[in-house]
């Protein structure tokens, strides 16, 4: 399940913005660890992994970056090209991502430290995965 929301913009074009997001409110769980991904040059794939049990929640804070979501038969696109759109990805979907402008930055919030056994790098892994029936089973 993901979910695509807006959060606050503070602010006007003569003094800028201030956009905010807190554990628990605009994002619906405790926050362990923020990354932050950049420096990406255009047509490098990154991601391409699903998460078994981590929540994160992602605001492209400069450029644009396409985050596409699948459950293993459905796929979404989703372009993040505003400091205040916040994309809260729940534990269980296939994500691939690509950076669309340079400089762009993506930042990441987490529910838990980084645990590379969280991660499923093999998209054939993540389909008989799914198809176990996990309870985090990936539906869009
Ligand atoms: P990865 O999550 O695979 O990045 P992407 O999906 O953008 O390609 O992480 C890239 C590398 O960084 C990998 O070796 C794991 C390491 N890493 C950490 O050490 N700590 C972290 O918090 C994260 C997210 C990654």
């Amino acid at each position: 399940m993901y979910k695509l929301i807006e959060v606050a913009r503070i602010g006007d074009l003569d003094r800028g913005y201030l956009s905010y997001f807190e554990s628990n409110k605009e994002c619906p769980f405790d926050i362990k660890r923020l990354y932050y991904i950049y420096g990406v040059p255009q047509g490098v794939e990154r991601g391409a992994h699903a998460h078994k049990e981590l929540k994160q929640a992602m605001v492209c804070m400069s450029g644009s970056v396409k985050i596409v979501l699948t459950d293993g038969s459905e796929s979404k696109s989703i372009i993040l090209d505003s400091p205040h759109q916040l994309l809260i990805i729940n534990p269980g979907l296939w994500r691939d991502v690509s950076f669309l402008q340079p400089n762009s930055v993506l930042l990441v919030a987490a529910n838990d430290y980084y645990e590379e056994e969280d991660y499923i790098r093999d998209y054939d892994d993540y389909l008989k995965y799914i198809r176990k029936g996990s309870d985090n089973e990936g539906t869009l």
